[in-house]
């Protein structure tokens, strides 16, 4: 059966407790000088990219190179998929290529298509949906930082604009069962529908409207930009349900667990959902999160893309 990972229910909880275990043997190997590993030797990995990336293209496109592949880079515009062939169709031929197809664009939908046609894994580089490879390596990061703590006690507080992201951490908290408290304006809400299945599997996620509910004794305190790629135009109305309240500063960090982290998937607007106090400080894990995107994906694509031949 094809594995994908279109979003955070794709794998069981036993399932992402061994990628992170594959993901931080191949960081500690990497930190010893052996990059290069053998699963992917001599096959392509295909990259589609319809909002700008920096972390993701990059990590990804290194990941599959150490994992011995190669990573076909393409664009909409470029091919046949601007030009209307059908889903149906590409999906298909580029399973006879490809050991995986990685993509970044707006509609989850499109993802679903891919792998319904498709023989090959799907995985989301961020849709308007989910950003579920960012949410996985917060948690391997948060392990990371933590280290002989079991993941259901590692609290979380997401502060912000329910977007993907937040979608994500939610159905990450629904799979693997750790405490999770947003806080969010009203009318920025994270979808309702996986709101409502993951607190059926978890009571711990609630919903507050307060910052300083959700931050209160937390372990790691996490926000996002208030408008997302493809909503630049209602930036300004978002300033307007955030703006001074919606924010990471010092004060806010203070009421979280003495040995809290600050987490961002990046890129931040400096001084609009975070300070650059709180971004500088010691309890910052940006840019650990940012390094172990390249980790936590190639132990993704050694889990999801099956070896084929001697490797
Ligand atoms: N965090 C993240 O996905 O960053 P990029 O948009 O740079 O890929
Ligand atoms: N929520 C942000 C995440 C960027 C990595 C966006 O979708 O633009």
């Amino acid at each position: 059966m094809t594995r994908h990972f279109i979003t955070f229910k794709d794998l069981s909880r036993e399932e992402y407790l061994h990628v992170i275990e594959i993901a931080a043997a191949m960081k500690r190997e990497r930190r010893a000088g052996r990059y290069l590993h053998e699963h992917l030797r001599g096959r392509g990995v295909g990259m589609i990219f319809n909002k700008n990336s920096t972390r993701t293209r990059v990590s990804f496109e290194c990941g599959i190179t150490e994992l011995g592949g190669h990573a076909v880079v393409l664009s909409e515009s470029q091919t046949q998929f601007s030009r209307g062939e059908p889903i149906s169709h590409s999906a298909r031929v580029l399973s006879r290529y490809l050991a995986a197809l990685v993509i970044r664009t707006y509609a989850q939908s499109q993802l679903d298509d891919l792998a319904k046609y498709g023989s090959l894994p799907i995985i989301n580089a961020l849709t308007d949906e989910g950003h579920p490879c960012q949410v996985f390596t917060d948690i391997f990061t948060a392990v990371e930082k933590f280290p002989g703590e079991p993941l259901e006690k590692i609290k979380m507080a997401w502060i912000g604009d329910g977007n993907n992201m937040a979608n994500s951490w939610v159905e990450a908290a629904g799979a693997l069962g750790f405490p999770l408290t947003l806080a969010c304006p009203e009318g920025y809400e994270p979808n309702q529908k996986i709101l409502a299945e993951a607190r059926a599997a978890n009571p711990l996620i609630k919903l507050v409207r307060d910052p300083g509910e959700a931050a209160r004794g937390a372990w790691a305190v996490n926000t996002d930009v208030w408008a997302s790629m493809g909503q630049e135009s209602e930036q300004q109305a978002r300033e307007k349900a955030f703006k001074g309240v919606y924010v990471v500063d010092s004060a806010l960090m203070a009421l979280a667990d003495p040995r809290a982290i600050f987490m961002h998937c990046l890129p931040a607007h400096i001084g609009e959902e975070v300070t650059e106090a709180v971004l500088e400080s010691p309890a910052s894990a940006i840019f650990d999160e940012a390094e172990n995107r390249l980790h936590a994906q190639k132990g993704l694509m050694r889990f999801l893309i099956p070896a084929v031949g001697p490797v």
